[in-house]
């Protein structure tokens, strides 16, 4: 099959490419290549390219970015994936968009399922969800991903950054009254290539088994990372002062999944252990 995976060069999209390359004649494209905010850009290149099927990643991640610049935002997010999404049905291609816990609201009190109303706090989570919408509609074929809290190789995440804070300080600050799944873009790449060869469609939320807050994360990085003698002052998420509101409570149950008779991703504590191995 020929395969495009857009955002290639991202934390997901490093890790994912080479793990699509074993099957499929793969095509991995970024910014440099082209911008998906830019219409004409992504027809001709899709037109160039015909893939068959399209792993869409590529997204304005940066969340507090995203709240001080909403229009680039909605451009890339939003609009992005509907011209990715309209090249695809063009083509006939079938396509898989990542999507996030932040499109929730964090009120609930039991883990979100598929089908729960989502009602996002921050820009972010808005344009990722217009995203899904855009996809939905325009998309015959098509499988929406909802993932949390991702780290791994090859890009900026939370366990990397705690890590780097461990050897700068004796004190670290971390926020603790927001909970969610921690996910290790390794385990999550081998689900997706799975939902795709088994032809799932629709929305699944595939994340880490489990569950903690920022703070328990960053304890847990710490003890399993070589610097347990590094303190973790919880602090509310009023007191970390971040621009873009984010849920409480983001935790996704992977109940399509279950449903699907398809394992669940190991625990973020396995994940976290593989990970510290691996760097
Ligand atoms: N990170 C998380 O915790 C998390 C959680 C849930 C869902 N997700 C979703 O998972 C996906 C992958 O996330 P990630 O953490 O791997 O993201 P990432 O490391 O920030 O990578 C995003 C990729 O998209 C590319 N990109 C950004 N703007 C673009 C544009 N206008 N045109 C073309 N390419 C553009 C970036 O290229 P440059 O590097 O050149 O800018 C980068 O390669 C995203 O859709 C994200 O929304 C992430």
């Amino acid at each position: 099959m020929r395969v495009l995976v857009t955002g290639a060069e991202g934390m997901l999209g490093s890790v994912l490419l080479p793990r699509l390359q074993k099957k499929h004649h793969v095509c991995g494209v970024d910014q440099r290549d082209f911008d998906i905010g830019d219409e004409s850009s992504v027809t001709r290149a899709f037109r160039e390219l015909r893939p068959e099927f399209v792993f869409h990643l590529a997204a304005y991640t940066d969340v507090d970015g995203c709240e001080a610049n909403p229009q680039k935002a909605e451009q890339v997010n939003a609009l992005g994936t509907r011209h990715v999404a309209r090249a695809c049905a063009d083509l006939g291609a079938g396509l898989l968009y990542i999507s996030s816990d932040y499109v929730f609201d964090g009120r609930g009190k039991r883990p979100y399922r598929e089908d729960d109303c989502p009602n996002p706090l921050s820009v972010y989570g808005l344009t990722k969800l217009r995203g899904e919408r855009y996809v939905q509609a325009l998309v015959a074929r098509h499988i929406i991903v909802r993932s949390s809290w991702l780290y791994g190789p090859g890009g900026k995440n939370f366990v990397a950054t705690i890590l780097k804070l461990a050897t700068e300080r004796s004190e670290l600050r971390v926020v603790s009254d927001q909970h969610g799944s921690p996910t290790y873009t390794r385990h999550l790449s081998l689900k997706l290539v799975e939902l795709v060869a088994n032809g799932a469609y629709g929305i699944f939320h595939v994340t880490g088994s489990g569950e903690c807050s920022w703070h328990e994360f960053a304890v847990a990085i710490l003890r399993s990372g070589g610097y347990p003698q590094v303190r973790v002052i919880p602090i509310t998420t009023q007191e970390s002062g971040r621009l873009a509101p984010r849920p409480a409570f983001s935790v996704l149950e992977n109940l399509r999944l279950a449903e699907s008779k398809l394992a669940p991703l190991p625990p973020w504590t396995q994940g976290l252990a593989e990970y510290l191995r691996e760097i």
